[in-house]
């Protein structure tokens, strides 16, 4: 039994999974240039949503690399951002004077994107600290924030798959999808 309500044979296709791995390969080069070649980077992946972009990109690296894991939620099981974030955990080493690479799926309403900003600022004192987002719904912003890098624009209707879900459902999906009204 599956406490599903939507069916994914009404799913659009918004970017096609060969559209992503494309785009992968210009975004890394760009971030990669953007950080001095001699120096460790440590990526720091927002689950859940950043799990299939931060996996494909870090692949493509050819610097060291060191991965963190954080997991914020914002959205709980709807398709508008409730405007209440919830750190659930935000366990890290000590980032003072590294090269930090923030990696989210998607920047909305950009409270999200604030808040891990403001954090790493604050708490860890990086030498540098560079965000990536594989999309970027400008139209929806409620926080006046911008990516350094990020992959796609997209209008403001809720998008699933690559990592985003909806209520927990469609994360394995290799492309992003939405659900027509
Ligand atoms: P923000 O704080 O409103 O910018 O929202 C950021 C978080 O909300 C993202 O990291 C996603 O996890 C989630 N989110 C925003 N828009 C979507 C969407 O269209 N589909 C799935 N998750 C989304
Ligand atoms: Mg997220």
């Amino acid at each position: 039994m599956t406490m599903l309500d939507k069916d994914i044979a009404d799913l659009k296709v918004l970017i096609t999974e060969d559209e992503i791995q494309q785009k992968l390969n210009i975004l890394s080069r760009n971030i990669e240039n953007s950080f001095s070649t001699d120096e460790d980077i440590y990526v720091i992946c927002v689950l859940k949503g950043s799990v299939m972009f931060c996996s494909d990109l870090v692949k493509r690296f050819s610097h060291n690399i060191q991965m963190e894991f954080i997991r914020i939620s914002s959205y709980g099981n709807e398709t508008k951002s409730t405007n209440n974030l919830q750190a659930i955990d935000l366990t890290l080493p000590n980032l003072d004077d590294k090269n930090v690479l923030i990696v989210e799926d998607i920047i909305d309403t950009g409270l999200t994107a604030r808040f891990l900003t403001d954090l790493f600022k604050i708490k860890h004192h990086p030498k540098k600290l560079l965000f990536v987002s594989l999309l970027n719904k400008k139209c929806a912003r409620q926080v006046e924030i911008e990516p350094d890098f990020y992959g796609f624009e997209i209008d403001d209707k809720f998008v699933v798959g690559y990592g985003l879900d909806y209520k927990g459902y469609f994360r394995n999906l290799p492309y992003i999808g939405y659900f027509p009204n």
